[in-house]
């Protein structure tokens, strides 16, 4: 049995406790948040309640496995308490607000011995795990790029940009599909209803082989749209999120340059391009709770001791990208490596 104390039960703790709690595998023993009102609700269920963090996170507390979902400035001292004494440690994305704290905690749990994991829970989505599948596989022919969209009318978070809490979902997928880390970002954003955070950020991630990811995040958008268009030189796709029983179509659509015959060679005729603009093919997708799927990884992954797919150095790659995006919004959008430990790359 893993005895797992979770820190945080504001509006998505509640949803990893019902999770956990589900599993067979796990016993909750305590569930910490710094605001009393929550108490209640726990004790309830007949789990201990604790507004002090540290009797989560310390040493011989009879606890092997936390679970952060705090807010983002709040993640490096928790997770090093917890990584620090031992715990295998879930925490909520990003990881931490800088990389040099990231990578910190990476090195602490491969110190410790301990599985390091982040909810990068898009990595369970059946959907986006079909995408990989038609990437991996060849059927979309090379990417030329990605483009997405990840907007909503709130909520608005006080502590972290729409980059950070939405576009972190979107560079955790084109990792994951891409198999790489970007090289650069060039970013461009507006704080608009609260000083320094943006809540509207346009970003572009250079990948290798010149592919370019673009995603426009926005908390301040009259529609909820989640988002994403792949463009192959034979097919394209759109994973669309907000279409749950059909989450993917493929186009057979591309366009490439006609052969041309060698007499028009010189003229504006040499510039014609042949259109594809075939079926439109909508798979089948078995449905799947993502967070679920991320749950029970966790708790297999601890007790078949494997590396989870969302491990820290996953989101190192995640913070490393998202700190050059928000280095290139305050730098008037130039172009800013990502910069990746050696070890890590
Ligand atoms: N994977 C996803 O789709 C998803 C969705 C929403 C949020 N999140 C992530 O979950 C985390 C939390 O987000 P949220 O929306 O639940 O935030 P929230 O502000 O609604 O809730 C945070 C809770 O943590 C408590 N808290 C803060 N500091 C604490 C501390 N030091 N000790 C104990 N309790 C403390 C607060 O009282 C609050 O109840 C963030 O990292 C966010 O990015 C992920």
């Amino acid at each position: 049995m893993i005895n797992m104390g979770i820190i945080g039960l504001g509006h998505w703790g509640p949803n990893l406790l019902r999770n956990f709690s589900n599993h067979p595998e796990v016993n909750i023993k305590i569930v910490c948040d710094k605001d009393v009102n929550k108490k209640a609700k726990i004790t309830q269920q007949g789990i201990e309640f604790t507004q002090n963090s540290t009797d989560i996170t310390a040493a011989d507390n009879g606890i092997d496995t936390v679970v952060i979902v705090t807010p983002l400035a709040t993640h490096f001292k928790l997770a090093k308490s917890a990584l620090k004494n031992g715990k295998h440690l879930f925490i909520e994305k990003p990881i931490a607000p800088t990389s040099a704290e990231t990578l910190e905690l990476v090195e602490i749990a491969k110190e410790n011995n301990v599985h390091f994991m982040v909810g990068h829970v898009f990595l369970y989505n059946a959907g986006i795990r079909f995408v990989k599948e038609q990437i991996a596989s060849g059927e979309l022919g090379k990417i030329l790029y990605i483009h997405g969209q990840r907007t909503n009318l709130g909520p608005v978070r006080p502590d972290a940009s729409a980059l950070w809490d939405l576009a972190a979902h979107d560079v955790s997928i084109f990792n994951y599909w891409l198999d790489a880390v970007p090289e650069s970002s060039t970013a461009n954003g507006s704080a608009l209803l609260n000083p320094d955070i943006e809540d509207i950020v346009n970003a572009t991630f250079n990948y290798p082989n010149k592919i370019k990811c673009n995603i426009l995040a926005s908390w301040l958008h009259p529609s909820k749209v989640r988002q994403i268009t792949v463009v192959g030189d034979k097919k394209m796709l759109i994973w669309d999120d907000m279409s749950p029983s059909e989450p993917v179509r493929i186009f057979d659509k591309s366009i490439c340059r006609a052969d041309m015959p060698e007499q028009i060679e010189g003229t504006l005729s040499e510039f014609r391009f042949s259109i594809q603009d075939g079926q439109i093919f909508i798979p089948r997708v078995k449905q799947c709770e993502p967070l679920k799927e991320e749950c029970n990884h966790f708790i297999d992954c601890i007790l078949n001791n494997t590396k989870p797919l969302s491990d820290g150095v996953n989101g190192y790659h995640v913070v490393a990208a998202l700190e050059a995006a928000t280095k290139s919004i305050h730098d008037n959008s130039a172009s800013i490596e990502v910069k990746i430990a050696e070890a890590y790359k």
